[in-house]
């Protein structure tokens, strides 16, 4: 069985305990909640995950980018273990408790806010993008959003209705949310520049949707779902520039790209602009159910008393989480270490291009780069198929991969791209502490033979 320093395979996978189990799921729960990765956890540490049969994995699904510290860091676990001994719970609006008031001035003093600026906290990404739209619609009084092809932004009515992509999220689940208008992405390898996109965002208050109703336009500083699109800085600059001379609030979506992820605490950082505000959520508390939305004071104060808010928002025991994840990227300077990887994880790809028909992604930032490979069902003009001599890319048995990019774990190599959906990168956009395993990370993508080196 194949083995390196950080993953062990002891049964085939999946293992007959993890068969088990999953077939008792089968029995039990609903099934849209498909499994990716056909291996029951038993344990995670920093970037592996160990099975319930006893086999090792290095873990590149991260939770789905809520892992930027890696599973279950010590200090972490002992703000949990210490907060959940004082008390669970108490509804902030009912009986508030001083680590909601901590979290709030922490993060407030990492965000790109240059003013007065303030928080609110909630459990999941979603709802920090359905209330950034309540506290934009509050602000301007005004009822429009406008959202990009590609966005991801979740999976309730608003949310969802601003996410784009048809299969497998919005597919016979509508109607949807009134008062939506959806305009071009910029994407280079789909030939849409800066300046066409923003020119079609110009022609829809003529033709969509008018001006003056727009309260809000959101858009994710680099697109995850999307395929890791990085826009070009004029682009998020020229959304800037209309959202000030139209009135309109601009909402950054960092629930994916957030805390570090981009090689800067926030991927908005990289584009010279401040955002009006910002939904956070994903690694903001290592895993815990935690969201937020950060944001210009006026506006988030424009919403009646009690208009915000949840019974279970802001849960101290996913604050005390949250504080220790800020005191590890301090400690542990992670940002740091995102932008270090994400150059080594870059250069590598790009060498790839020599040896494979992959492309690696233009622009990405700091530990989050993807790569294009074959298998690639989006329509693009240029579609290489393996040339003569060049071999397949494999994935070693022992590397999980990110669902949010496509790949069904089987047995034994997987070849990418051929598991794939219709998505067309491949993420290795990681937690900055799992790329302590970053080497290892490099050997298992690039595998041929499928057995790590
Ligand atoms: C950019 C973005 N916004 C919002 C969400 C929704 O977050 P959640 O799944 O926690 O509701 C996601 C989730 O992947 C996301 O990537």
């Amino acid at each position: 069985m194949a083995t390196t320093r950080a993953i062990h395979l002891q049964t085939e996978i999946p293992g007959p305990k993890s068969q088990a189990i999953l077939e008792r799921k089968q029995q039990v729960v609903a099934d849209p909640l498909s499994i990716y990765l056909p291996v029951v956890v038993a344990e995670g540490r920093g970037s592996t995950l160990t099975d319930v049969d006893g086999n090792t994995f290095v873990d590149f699904a991260g939770g789905v980018g809520c892992l930027n510290v890696g599973h279950s860091h010590p200090h972490v676990v002992e703000a949990v273990q210490e907060q959940a001994g004082r008390f669970l719970h108490t509804d902030f609006t009912m009986v508030p408790y001083e680590i909601y008031v901590t979290l709030a001035e922490r993060l407030l003093a990492v965000a790109p806010f240059s003013g007065p600026a303030k928080a609110a906290f909630f459990n999941a990404g979603t709802e920090a993008v359905e209330n950034a739209v309540k506290f934009a619609r509050a602000y301007t009084r005004r009822p429009a959003i406008i959202a990009f092809d590609g966005a991801f932004h979740g999976r309730t009515l608003m949310s969802l209705t601003l996410t784009s992509k048809t299969h497998p999220y919005k597919a016979g689940l509508g109607p949807f949310a009134p008062e939506v208008y959806r305009v071009p992405f910029p994407n280079a390898y789909r030939g849409i520049s800066a300046e066409a996109a923003l020119e079609a965002l110009e022609r829809a208050f003529t033709t969509q949707v008018a001006r003056e109703t727009v309260a809000a336009i959101i858009l994710e500083p680099v697109q995850g779902e999307g395929g890791f699109i990085v826009p070009p800085k004029e682009f998020v600059q020229g959304i800037r520039e209309i959202c000030d001379r139209e009135g309109i609030v601009m909402i950054v979506d960092e629930v994916q790209t957030g805390f570090g992820r981009t090689g800067k605490m926030f991927a908005i950082e990289h584009f010279g602009v401040e955002p009006d505000l910002m939904p956070v959520a994903k690694s903001i508390a290592a895993g815990l159910p935690l969201s937020g939305v950060l944001g210009k004071a006026e506006i988030m104060d424009a919403p009646g008393d009690s208009a915000i808010g949840g019974t279970y928002v802001g849960n101290p025991v996913a604050q005390a989480a949250a504080l220790a994840v800020l005191d590890v990227f301090e400690d542990e300077g992670l940002v740091d270490r995102a932008e270090r990887i994400g150059e080594t994880v870059r250069g590598r790809m790009i060498s790839w291009q020599e040896g494979h028909p992959a492309r690696p992604g233009s622009g990405d930032e700091g530990a989050g780069p993807g790569a294009r490979l074959p298998g690639d069902r989006g329509g693009s003009p240029a579609r290489p198929a393996p040339a003569e001599g060049r071999r397949p890319f494999q994935l070693h048995p022992g590397a999980l991969p990110a669902r949010d990019h496509g790949f069904r774990a089987r047995r034994g190599p997987r070849r990418l791209g051929r598991g794939a959906r219709d998505r067309s990168r491949v993420a290795v956009s990681a937690a900055p502490a799992f790329y302590a395993r970053a080497r290892t990370a490099l050997r298992v993508l690039r595998c041929p033979d499928g057995h790590a080196r």
